[in-house]
């Protein structure tokens, strides 16, 4: 490392090998590179030969390293706020019962709500700071995390305060209002009289800054499509885009439902018909793929995955994490098991883990390595991006970059 009175650009890396992915097809390789930055965004991306003088005049440090640059993974999906666990959940699953059976009888979200209800907002953020360093360790500088365990305004609120507050880790966090997750107790029989609720809270939680989209659970345990596009109408009113958890244990059409609302994603995906597809495709909205969920239930049946490489509908992977059917705390390990389960090439999980999730999010200034991005990248201790998906767990990430600022 060396030093600078007049330095350019704040930090130069020299040497690693980058996937910038800085083109439609390919990790759009750069061998031998250098990457600066300056003021959390990158301003230099290229080749060592090409910078224009010596290295040692143009930043405030330079450091000289081999390995991988990629840009920082970005989980778009995640429910990393929450209360407690469900681990005996998961023991009672492994004995026959289903998800769907455990939340009709009272279990599965609504236990997570009544553990999430008790807790105060410092116990809340220390329970989910352990998980937020666990993804940060394995690469991801951005976050979306959504409500959905409060399920009553306050809770609600709470819920998304911790996650902001989760945005002190240097990383970006963007909060997703999942009130639509599952109807509390307090309105059973009363489905539509809910909704009316999480419509009135929406505008009250969105002046305090506190959400970036708005999500729901359209399905048979969840909320039925006429209740989901009444909350989306609302949410469109106020200019919040909307993403919706779809077709994940049966297509209700849930593809092309966040699709005509301009949705930035449906997620799971499972049962997603050909027609939701083309929906999809003709509204630019993203297929994010959880199979974090998937391998955890066990399910079988695979989202259209040609259907939507055939139809060009970009594809997400995303951790899910949550203490149901996804507690994964690692969104390279979601990549592995996207390979694995979905047959997603290494190279289409790497862009599902940074472009396409950016784009999940409707984030336009990350995902790539190119001048004029955010700052935000990993070196990883790897001899091909490949290796990525390769290894289950371990720890290949060196250094985390989140605008420009090395957060581990
Ligand atoms: O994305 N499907 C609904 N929501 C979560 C599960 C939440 C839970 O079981 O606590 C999901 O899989
Ligand atoms: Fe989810």
């Amino acid at each position: 490392m060396t030093s600078n009175a007049h330095p350019a650009w704040d930090g130069l890396i020299l040497g690693a090998s980058l996937a910038t992915l800085d083109a439609p097809q390919g990790y759009a390789e750069i061998h031998d590179a250098a990457l600066a930055w300056k003021d959390g965004v990158l301003t230099f991306v290229g080749a060592r030969a090409d910078l224009p003088v010596a290295p040692q005049r143009l930043a405030r440090e330079v450091v000289e390293t081999g390995g991988w640059i990629t840009p920082g993974l970005v989980d778009c999906h995640t429910h990393l706020v929450f209360a407690g666990d469900r681990a005996r959940e998961f023991e009672v699953r492994l004995q026959g019962a289903s998800y769907e059976d455990i939340a009709r009888a009272g279990g599965g979200i609504l236990s997570t709500v009544r553990a999430t209800r008790a807790a105060d907002e410092g116990e809340l953020l220390r329970q989910a700071l352990p998980r937020a360093h666990s993804l940060i360790a394995d690469g991801v500088t951005t976050v979306e995390i959504k409500s959905g365990y409060g399920l009553d305004f306050d809770n609600e609120r709470k819920m998304l305060r911790v996650a902001r507050r989760l945005g002190q880790l240097g990383i970006s966090v963007q909060t997703t209002y999942l009130a639509a997750h599952a109807l509390p107790p307090e309105y059973a029989g009363r489905p539509d009289d809910y909704i009316d609720a999480v419509i009135e809270w929406l505008p009250r939680l969105h002046v305090e800054g506190l959400v970036d989209a708005v999500d729901a659970f359209c399905e048979g345990i969840g909320f039925t499509p006429g209740q989901t596009r009444r909350l989306f109408e609302a949410a469109r009113a106020l200019d919040l885009p909307v993403k919706l958890h779809a077709d994940q244990l049966s297509d209700l059409g849930g593809g092309a439902l966040a699709a005509a609302y301009d949705g930035l994603s449906a997620d799971h995906v499972e049962h997603t018909s050909v027609e939701s597809v083309k929906a999809m495709a003709e509204r630019g909205t993203v297929a994010v793929l959880l199979p974090g969920a998937f391998h955890v239930l066990r399910e079988t049946r695979l989202p259209p995955l040609d259907a939507f490489r055939e139809h060009g509908v970009p594809m997400a992977v995303a951790t899910d994490c949550n203490p149901g059917t996804s507690p994964l705390q690692s969104l390279r390990y979601a990549m592995q098991l996207a390979c694995t389960h979905f047959r997603l090439t290494p190279e289409e999980a790497l862009r599902g883990a940074t472009v396409n999730a950016a784009r999940a999010l409707g984030l336009h200034d990350r995902g790539v390595l190119r001048v004029g991005a955010r700052a935000d990248f990993v070196q990883w201790n790897i001899h091909h991006p490949s290796e990525l998906c390769y290894w289950l767990g371990g720890r290949l990430a060196h250094s985390v970059h989140a605008g420009g600022h090395r957060v581990t």
